[in-house]
């Protein structure tokens, strides 16, 4: 036996491409922050997390070349060692201000963040209680840290609260949730989960990569929609959604965040974010808090589309924020859906296995403040043709 059986035998992906519906991995040839050229044509693209639209705003792309001018192209080393810039520590001044918190962290992305941070506070003898439904960064963050994992039900906090008395005083807690789950676009009933995690003495921290630029009175995400900065202790977010950059921090107490910068593994054994990235990041912080209007585009937009889909009789699901699933079924025929979709001219995800159980299979579309009624028309229409298509059937 070898150990590369499990490959040679892996034939999945080459029998969708064969039947001409794999999804992944089209190589987009030219893009605008709502369309992407694809094979020579461009379809209007909701298959991306550009949520403000800021990938192609002029005052992100001048001061990401600035940077590139200033800096170069990369860091070439550890954020411990050289690849500290000045600009890392202005971004993480201004992200513990925007989050409210006493200070953050900037790794180089927020799949790293999420590593770097639980792998290096939880430690034996530590519990960490997910989400059924949270992300797979947060999941394989508990999963490399040195304590126990115990996940619940999805927003089920009565679960939660069992879970967390069995417990007792045996050891730190941290619950850890998504703040908008990203393949539901469901917000979490985050003063429910307050209240079950600070009645069992446990920390929380929040992931807030769909809800930052969407939530809150200033754009901060879910724990400022609710009010809540005081009462949860780590925020998670990453600059690859509505910050159109690469990059993710933690935000949080002086002391954690002082702990992690000389502990994490993920932000010390890995190269920084570079300097066009942090830049980037920066300058589509600048727009977010002084073009709030954005957000209002955002949600007017995502408001017409989850309507009329309602209308044409899709199914949403749980969906209050941009992010919006159609619910399909089975794994061919949200296939079929996607191919019907990207036939006319729309890009989406097809979410399949293991992301979304075997039955609910759905067409994973997200909003941005940058689509045009155009583009928003072309969108209907071919959902339109999708729902008077046998595929469904
Ligand atoms: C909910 C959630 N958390 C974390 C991440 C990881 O962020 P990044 O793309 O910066 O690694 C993602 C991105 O897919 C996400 O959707």
């Amino acid at each position: 036996m070898s150990i590369f059986d499990k490959c040679d035998g892996y034939t999945l992906a080459h029998e969708t491409q064969a039947a001409g519906l794999y999804p992944y991995f089209h190589p987009i040839e030219e893009a605008t922050a709502t369309e992407a050229r694809i094979r020579g044509e461009w379809k209007v693209m909701v298959g991306s997390n550009n949520y403000l639209g800021l990938t192609h705003h002029p005052r992100v792309l001048e001061a990401a070349a600035n940077a590139l001018t200033n800096y170069g192209s990369g860091s070439t080393g550890s954020r411990f060692l050289n690849g500290t810039l000045d600009l890392h520590y202005e971004l993480e001044e201004r992200l513990a201000r925007f989050f409210h918190k006493e200070a953050a962290l900037v790794f180089t992305t927020g799949y790293q963040a999420s590593l770097g941070a639980m792998a290096s506070i939880i430690a034996r003898g530590d519990h960490l209680f997910l989400d059924r439904l949270d992300h797979a960064s947060l999941v394989d963050g508990a999963r490399l840290s040195h304590g126990e994992v115990h996940r619940y039900p999805h927003g089920d906090f009565a679960a939660l609260g069992k879970q967390l008395a069995r417990i007792g005083d045996g050891g730190g807690k941290l619950v850890v949730s998504d703040g908008v789950f990203s393949m539901e676009g469901s917000v979490v009933d985050l003063p429910a989960l307050v209240r079950v995690a600070k009645a069992h003495g446990a920390q929380v921290m929040i992931d807030e990569a769909h809800a930052v630029g969407v939530l809150g009175p200033d754009g901060a995400g879910t724990v400022s929609h609710f009010g809540l900065s005081d009462d949860v202790d780590l925020i998670l977010a990453t600059f690859s959604k509505s910050l159109a950059s690469v990059g993710g921090v933690i935000a949080g107490p002086d002391s954690v965040i002082h702990w992690l910068r000389h502990h994490s593994r993920a932000l010390i054994f890995t190269a920084s974010m570079p300097p066009s990235s942090v830049a980037g990041a920066l300058a589509a912080l600048d727009v977010l808090e002084q073009e709030p209007e954005r957000r209002d585009r955002l949600w007017a937009n995502t408001n017409l589309v989850a309507q009329s889909l309602r209308s044409m009789g899709f199914d949403t699901g749980e969906s209050d924020t941009p992010v919006i699933p159609v619910l399909i079924g089975d794994f061919e025929k949200v296939l079929l859906a996607w191919r019907t979709l990207f036939d006319h001219g729309v890009f989406t995800h097809p979410i399949v296995p293991p992301a979304v159980p075997l039955n609910a299979c759905r067409i994973r579309v997200s909003m941005s403040a940058e689509h045009t009624d155009d583009q928003i028309e072309r969108v209907l229409s071919a959902f339109e043709h999708l729902a008077r298509t046998t595929v469904l059937v």
